[in-house]
């Protein structure tokens, strides 16, 4: 069965079409990347993912059920990692990861799972409020793995973080992805990230898949050394 299968995705705020007829499949156990510049279209692909969106016209179908009909049984199988997701500030990290374990009927291990990812040492056990951007980042993300969901949709995961937590964080991705068999969907606009993180990508771009495969496929079909250059050829295309 296909993870993600979405298919001719249209969306409109007002008279702007954002979306103009997105299609793509994910395979279970796969990590795929959305990549596109600034405005592109990623999080609105995203959130109608994550059942957040309705689309104008056109659906995803997300381990069998349709984000459009079936969004109770959606959310059932996904987790997602909003663009902006907030804290609670008042509470530590440590209570924040108890509570989403507790909310989800899992047990102390997912917890330890959860403080593991987050890599927070001592500031776990203050509160959020006095995280800075990367540390909130983390304990989020830290929260959304540690429940390992069937697919996971992470915008932009590693944005806001230095060197050492983003390469930390990939690596997390991809045992998350290895011992669970699960399917995670993450966008970005950093191209060597993606083709570190990534089995296949799609660009996209004025809200069209403009190229879509494996990053060594699209480096050879472009001649290109990195998707960096595959991107800039693809535009130069257009
Ligand atoms: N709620 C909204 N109302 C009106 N326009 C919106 C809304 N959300 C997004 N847009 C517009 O849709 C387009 C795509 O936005 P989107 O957030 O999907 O891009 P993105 O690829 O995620 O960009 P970024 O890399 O900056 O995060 C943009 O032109 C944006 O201004
Ligand atoms: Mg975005």
């Amino acid at each position: 069965m296909k993870a993600i299968v979405a298919s001719g995705l249209v969306k409109r705020f007002g008279s702007l079409e954002v979306l103009k007829g997105v299609s793509f499949e994910v395979d279970e156990s796969e990590i795929f990347g959305l990549i596109g510049p600034n405005g592109a279209g990623k999080t609105t692909t995203l959130r109608i993912l994550a059942t957040i969106l309705r689309p104008d016209a056109g659906d995803a179908i997300i381990m069998g059920h349709s984000v459009r009909n079936e969004p109770d049984s959606v959310r059932k199988s996904i987790a997602y990692l909003p663009e902006d997701a907030g804290v609670y500030r008042h509470i530590t990290g440590l209570e924040f990861l108890s509570f989403m374990a507790g909310v989800h009927g899992r047990d102390r291990e997912c917890v330890k799972e959860g403080v593991e990812i987050a890599g927070l040492g001592d500031a776990l056990r203050k509160p959020m409020g006095s995280y800075s951007k990367g540390m909130r980042r983390r304990i989020i993300l830290a929260a959304i793995l540690m429940l390992r969901p069937r697919v996971a949709i992470l915008d932009e995961p590693t944005s806001g973080l230095d060197v050492v937590h983003a390469v930390h964080i990939r690596k997390r991705i991809r045992r998350f992805v290895e011992e669970s068999g699960a399917t995670a969907i993450v966008s970005s606009h950093n191209m060597l990230e993606i083709e570190y993180l990534c089995d296949r990508v799609a660009f996209i771009s004025g809200g069209k898949i403009i190229a879509e495969g494996r990053p060594d496929e699209l480096k050879a079909e472009h001649r290109a050394q990195n998707l960096e250059e595959v991107f800039a050829k693809l535009v130069e295309a257009v």
